[in-house]
């Protein structure tokens, strides 16, 4: 069996992390009898610079024959982000209907929370971020540009195509984890899109009468993920809020370099695409010591979408054995002083 993976390293520390990443998910599939044929797309903002677009005008098409897409990530201090992304990242999420975005937030054994008294095993939040449209929705315009009338309008857009998807798929996780689900809206505020939102939630529910729904709002769960993260199992809600949220499940499991992503196509009638919840980190670029761990666990997500379990959950393992090995090498988010190559040849050894 070979994959055919398509892969974005794009800005940043985006190809030192994908560079870092491949080689183990290679040692991972001769492990157990797969190939990963790659075909590499420097798309990206060097692109922007050079030729005025983030890629091809038919780069959806070329990605569209892939089995997955892993990408590092896109940003670049020269243009602005609102270019550079929406050129990338959004338009693939978006064009491919990869409206469940799963993100894990995991406690490993051997990472330092920044929360006292949390340890290894304490925290392990499922977040299920709707990531086609909601706040995201490219639906809006500025008007009357510098004058005391200026206008700017950004729209939310909620359909129940979209909301019903990530919402089963929130419901479905939570009944295989521990049958509790967060619901996170703000429909004190937001009386159309978050209403709706919380209806479908209790619709869906009727499906899946083993699931305990709590429902909170999102100032309030922001806090309560700082406070008492070990309450939260699988989470559901809208992009933008899926967004902030995943951050704070990152830094309280030790760090943004850990931080795994899945854009995941329900109908898988496009490839997903699997990429670290990251940035492109321009603050450490160059340097040599980003974390690969959010990429290599990223990879770990994607090997298990094209059905190689086993292959996956190996790539998972040999991470969480790192992480629990005092005298593994580690990057400096992680309190080390290793490089980026250092972790990742660790890890081959271990595998
Ligand atoms: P960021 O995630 O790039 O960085 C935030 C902080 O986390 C920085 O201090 C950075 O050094 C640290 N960090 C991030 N990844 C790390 C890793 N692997 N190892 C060690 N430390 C790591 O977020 P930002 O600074 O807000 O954004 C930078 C750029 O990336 C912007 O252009 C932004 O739009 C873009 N961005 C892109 C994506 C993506 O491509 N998916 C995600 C987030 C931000
Ligand atoms: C993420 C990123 C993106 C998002 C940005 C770069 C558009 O922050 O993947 O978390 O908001 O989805
Ligand atoms: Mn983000």
């Amino acid at each position: 069996m070979s994959y055919d993976i398509a892969l974005i390293p794009g800005d940043g520390i985006g190809p030192t992390v994908v560079d870092a990443a491949l080689p183990l998910l290679d040692d991972v599939a001769t492990e157990h009898g797969f190939d990963i044929e790659t075909t590499r797309y420097d798309w990206g903002t060097e692109r922007y610079l050079d030729a005025g677009a983030m890629m091809p005008d038919d780069g959806l098409e070329t990605l569209e024959s892939h089995d997955a897409i892993l990408l590092g990530a896109v940003g670049h201090p020269e243009v602005p982000d609102h270019v550079t992304l929406n050129g990338l990242l959004l338009p693939i999420r978006k064009g491919f209907d990869q409206s469940i975005c799963k993100r894990p937030a995991v406690l490993f054994d051997g990472v330092d929370s920044p929360l006292k008294g949390y340890s290894g095993g304490d925290i392990d939040i499922l977040v299920f971020r709707e990531n086609t449209e909601g706040e995201y929705a490219d639906i809006g315009g500025r008007e009357h540009a510098g004058f005391e009338n200026e206008v700017a309008v950004q729209s939310a857009v909620y359909t129940r195509r979209s909301t019903e998807r990530i919402v089963r798929a929130a419901f479905e996780a939570a009944t295989e984890r521990s049958g509790h689900l967060t619901n996170v809206t703000k429909s004190n505020a937001q009386a159309h899109g978050m209403v709706f939102w919380d209806d479908i939630v209790d619709e869906v529910s009727e499906e899946y009468p083993d699931v305990e729904v709590e429902r909170l709002l999102v100032d309030a769960a922001s806090m309560d993920m700082v406070r008492r993260p070990d309450d939260f199992d699988v989470v559901v809600c809208s992009n933008l809020f899926g967004d902030i949220l995943t951050d704070i499940g990152a830094i309280v499991t030790g760090s943004m370099g850990l931080a795994p992503s899945a854009n995941i196509d329900p109908g898988r009638d496009h490839p997903s695409m699997f990429e670290p919840v990251h940035g492109s980190a321009f603050d450490i670029m160059g340097e040599g010591v980003a974390n690969p761990l959010a990429t290599v666990l990223s990879g770990s997500l994607m090997i298990d979408h094209l059905g190689e379990d086993a292959a996956a959950a190996d790539l998972w393992d040999a991470v969480t054995e790192q992480l629990a090995d005092d005298d593994a090498p580690r990057t400096p988010d992680l309190g080390g002083d290793s490089t980026t190559k250092t972790v990742a040849s660790d890890l081959a050894d271990r595998l």
